[in-house]
């Protein structure tokens, strides 16, 4: 997804830029740019396709130099991904550049008004109708300019300006598309995402959507489009940067995979009150009577979020009987849903700005529900506009594929779920086995973690397959869906996730000796049910790979290859049966090449519909 950078102050821009965009690499993207004022009549830039390699590649062999810079990694919607419709895009005399997160629905019409007054396009995107409509409005002072052009767009926008005619400045203004000022000293950045900067400063201004920001060495103002000042409190960042780096693993999805014993710990932490077996959530904002009057709920996400609503429904709807309904975020905000005083939606979204979940979100808001966010990013926009939240507190994922935000997710359905639960009809000691189980979790993640290398030979044999079966019943059906979404994310092998009972009902036609099929099988009310389903299998010569977690004469013989995890609650499994599937798909598209932390077509976070 797009990514913006800015910087005002009295060092050298374009190092810095270019640095901060390579802090957004892990958000995908298709090509970059940057704009910097030099003093000159002209704005000065340079743009490259693919990575932001390509684009030092560009300013190397053509410097360009000055203390105020704006810069973008692109991610395409409006055009083709090439070297024309990267930004920054610039007005017709070239004294304007403009770098945009979000699309300018109206943009057509715009551009066609704008061609009519006689201006001059040059790039096939949404974007560059803000820098023709900037020039239009532009009568000496910027951020004038910029509110009047924002007055006539429709769409969402996060985006950051600068002009030779007013000098010294970056306008930054923001709807729907996240965006951010950093203070330093006598130096100040604009950012769609705080990794970017988080090298230069801690402390940061979140916009809020219908703000404009007006920066320079002096400071920074933060104004609505009607230029009415706005006071803004500052932020302080407390992830470390070596906590959005590497540390040693080959990728980020591998260190994030590996991290979550440690995550998972964090979610729970001050959180689960172990001997009176609940849960203490202190950012639910809302009165116990409240709390008592919820009768429904309805839990909507997207991907991997989805997975984990799922399986928060199952334990919501067996121990606090409210009746659950998880529903795709993007389906939602497009129907006509049943949403009451009484219900509760709840929001699930590792980055907090997901365009569907958030859109999903509003909706739900707007018809009454009360919504409650669990969100890992800090400072998103589902963060700021639910009622009430629960941090995930899994630490930035950078890998573009989910993974500890998804146990975290998991983990904080859970408490929310003892939180209900006990406040109805669970018994203390129920309510105690359940938190006693879910302590035990983070080491036994690390139990399956030690176990990688098998994990990493069962890829080796299985990583030529060109389409996979997960298999899955009960709380582990949503895990099957999930194991199987991460491998075709990363590997873009063709896998589906079944219900392992419905297997019978279609899917078991594609059974032969070429479909491996992964049964997520753990020692479970259903794991007799599964045994017939591993049966079946064998019998039409297909190869399986069992995640089980004892001992089972009744798998003898009949299985290829075992992945054992250690025993605990069935509503707990999914938080130790994910494991070997995200590593599974991790050393499969590794082995084949691929490049794990960014897989094509995809971006970390989707702020487009
Ligand atoms: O940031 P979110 O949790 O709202 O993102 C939702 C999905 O886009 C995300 O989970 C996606 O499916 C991941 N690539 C899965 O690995």
């Amino acid at each position: 997804m797009c990514g913006i950078v800015g910087y005002v102050g009295s060092k050298a821009a374009a190092p810095l830029l270019i640095a901060g965009l390579k802090r957004l690499e892990y958000r995908g993207y298709d090509s970059a740019g940057v704009s910097l004022l030099n003093g000159g009549a002209q704005v000065q830039t340079r743009k490259a396709k693919g990575k932001i390699a390509m684009l030092e590649e560009a300013v190397g062999g053509s410097p360009v130099t000055g203390t105020t810079g704006i810069a973008h990694t692109r991610w395409a919607t409006h055009g083709p991904p090439n070297e024309c419709n990267a930004h920054p895009h610039h007005d017709c005399t070239d004294e304007i550049a403009v770098v945009h997160n979000g699309i300018i629905e109206n943009y057509s019409t715009l551009r066609k008004r704008l061609i009519e007054k006689g201006h001059t396009f040059r790039s096939e995107t949404d974007t560059e109708v803000l820098a023709h409509l900037i020039e239009e409005a532009f009568d000496g002072n910027l951020e004038d300019a910029v509110m009047d052009a924002l007055r006539l767009v429709e769409g969402t926008y996060g985006i950051a300006v600068l002009s030779t005619r007013d000098p010294g400045k970056i306008v930054a203004a923001r709807k729907g598309s996240p965006l951010l000022i950093g203070v330093g000293e006598g130096e100040y950045f604009v950012a769609s995402d705080v990794a970017a900067i988080l090298q230069y400063t801690r402390e940061v201004i979140y916009l809020d959507d219908g703000e404009v920001a007006v920066v320079t060495t002096d400071g920074y103002s933060v104004c609505d489009l009607k230029a009415r000042p706005v006071g803004k409190g500052i932020s302080r960042i407390e992830w470390d940067l070596d906590q959005i780096e590497k540390g040693g693993y080959d990728h980020f999805m591998l260190k994030e995979i590996f991290e979550q014993p440690q995550t998972i710990e964090n979610t729970m932490r001050g959180r689960l009150v172990v001997e009176e077996g609940y849960a203490k959530l202190g950012g639910l904002n809302i009165t116990r009577e409240e709390l008592q009057n919820i009768d429904n709920m309805i839990i909507t996400a997207c991907g991997t979020s989805w997975h984990s609503g799922l399986i928060g429904e199952l334990m919501i709807e067996e121990y606090a009987r409210i009746r659950v309904e998880t529903e795709y975020a993007s389906e939602f905000r497009y129907r006509n849903p049943i949403v009451d005083p009484n219900t509760l939606c709840v929001v699930i979204s590792q980055s907090g700005e997901t365009a569907d979940t958030l859109a999903a979100m509003r909706e739900a808001k707007e018809r009454g529900a009360r919504t409650l966010g669990l969100v890992n990013v800090v400072g998103s926009t589902i963060a700021r506009e639910d009622d009430g939240g629960v941090y995930l507190l899994a630490g930035p994922e950078i890998g573009v594929a989910s993974t500890k935000a998804f146990t975290s997710q998991v983990v904080a359905l859970a408490l929310l779920m003892l939180t209900f639960a006990r406040r109805r009809d669970m018994s203390a000691s129920r309510g105690r086995e359940i938190a006693q189980a879910m302590v035990k979790l983070p080491e036994q993640i690390q139990e399956i973690l030690e176990d990688a290398p098998t994990i990493e030979i069962i890829a080796e044999q299985f990583k030529d397959a060109t389409n996979f079966l997960y298999l899955g019943r009960g709380y582990n059906f949503p895990v099957a869906l999930e194991g199987a979404l991460k491998l075709k994310e990363i590997s873009y092998i063709h896998a589906e996730g079944y219900p392992a009972a419905e297997m019978k009902h279609g899917p078991i036609a594609l059974i032969d000796e070429n479909m491996p099929v992964v049964f997520i099988a753990p020692h479970d009310s259903v794991f007799e049910k599964i045994v017939s389903n591993i049966q079946e299998v064998k019998a039409r010569g297909g190869r399986s790979i069992v995640i089980t977690s004892r001992d089972e004469p009744a798998l003898e013989g009949l299985i290829d290859f075992e992945i054992r995890i250690p025993e605990t609650l069935e509503m707990l499994y999914p938080i130790l049966t994910v494991i070997p599937l995200q590593l599974l798909s991790y050393y499969i598209a590794a082995k084949r090449g691929l490049d794990v932390d960014q897989p094509r077509n995809l971006a970390k976070s989707v702020t487009v519909e």
